[in-house]
């Protein structure tokens, strides 16, 4: 390695797993286009050295982590300071120091919007909005996803009382309809989020086939060098445009390197040169 490379600045994500993680090279290709020195790499901690890592990567000169599952509630708790997405999201995925603190952001919600709104030019302004799934990746958007004003927003769940508890929580930043997948049998909806886990399991929540009109946009949260059953389905129900969620992961990316680095670096071309390699098979 070079000496620029052993002395740029140093930044990470941590999770377990992280093996595959795609973030390294994402912000390899930023710092490129950015023309600024970066290492980034990833880290996979033990669930008992979490609060050790980050506290030592920073006290090491680190300048800035990616927090990914299963510890973006520990950084919630460690962050001495939260972005108000943060907070409101209860989970931090970016860290960084400011004036000798620990300060916790979650980019997420931004990802996401920014890659259906900006990305794939679909509105979601007055459209009815359909979530499902109440873990930790939906409870990561839902802020940011009522501040693009939908003309309603529905959360189902497998368990019901999970979509109910998460509406509850977020009652006071605008009305969500939450319950299991009954309540759904009759209703259609403009745009459907799937941010269920259930394609990590070559699995599909339980949809109505009457879910969809002729102007249904479909969104999976997940990605795969293949479309996720989720997305076959939709293509299936005749959605007028299908996405994964590559593009929430560069625009997340994008927004965490923002805060690091004070530069926006373009998202297009980088998006569409990890889709080329997802489509290789490189991982
Ligand atoms: P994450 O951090 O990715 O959100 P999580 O907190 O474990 O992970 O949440 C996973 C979500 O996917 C939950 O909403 C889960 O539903 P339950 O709360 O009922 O378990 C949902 N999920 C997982 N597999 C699913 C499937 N096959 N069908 C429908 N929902 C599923």
């Amino acid at each position: 390695m070079s000496q620029g490379a052993a002395s740029a600045p140093k930044f990470a994500v941590l999770g377990n797993p992280v093996r595959h993680s795609r973030s390294p090279w994402i912000h390899a290709a930023f710092a490129e286009q950015c023309g600024l020195p970066m290492q980034y790499r990833a880290v996979a901690v033990e669930p008992d050295k979490f609060e050790n890592t980050v506290i030592d990567f920073f006290a090491r000169g680190g300048k800035g982590l990616n927090i990914t599952v299963p510890f973006k509630q520990k950084a919630f708790a460690l962050a001495e300071r939260l972005s108000e997405r943060a907070r409101v999201a209860g989970a931090v995925n970016t860290l960084l120091q400011r004036e000798q603190q620990l300060v916790g952001d979650n980019t997420d919600g931004i990802g996401l919007v920014r890659d259906m709104v900006a990305n794939l030019g679909w509105q979601v302004r007055d459209r009815r909005l359909l979530v499902m799934g109440a873990g930790g990746a939906v409870r990561g958007v839902l802020e940011l996803l009522l501040k693009e004003h939908p003309s309603a927003l529905t959360v189902v769940n497998r368990s019901a009382d999970k979509a109910v508890a998460l509406a509850q929580d977020f009652a006071e930043l605008g009305r969500i309809d939450a319950g299991g997948y009954e309540l759904i049998a009759d209703a259609d909806f403009d745009l459907v989020i799937n941010g269920t886990s259930a394609s990590l399991s070559g699995e599909l929540p339980p949809l109505p086939s009457a879910l969809l009109n002729d102007r249904s946009c479909c969104y999976d949260m997940m990605y795969s060098a293949e479309p996720t059953p989720f997305m076959r389905w939709a293509a299936q129900h005749t959605a007028w445009a299908v996405a994964d969620g590559l593009g929430m992961l560069v625009e997340q990316a994008a927004e965490s390197f923002y805060l690091w680095q004070g530069v926006r670096p373009q998202t297009g071309p980088v998006l569409a040169a990890l889709r080329n390699r997802l489509a290789g098979g490189s991982t």
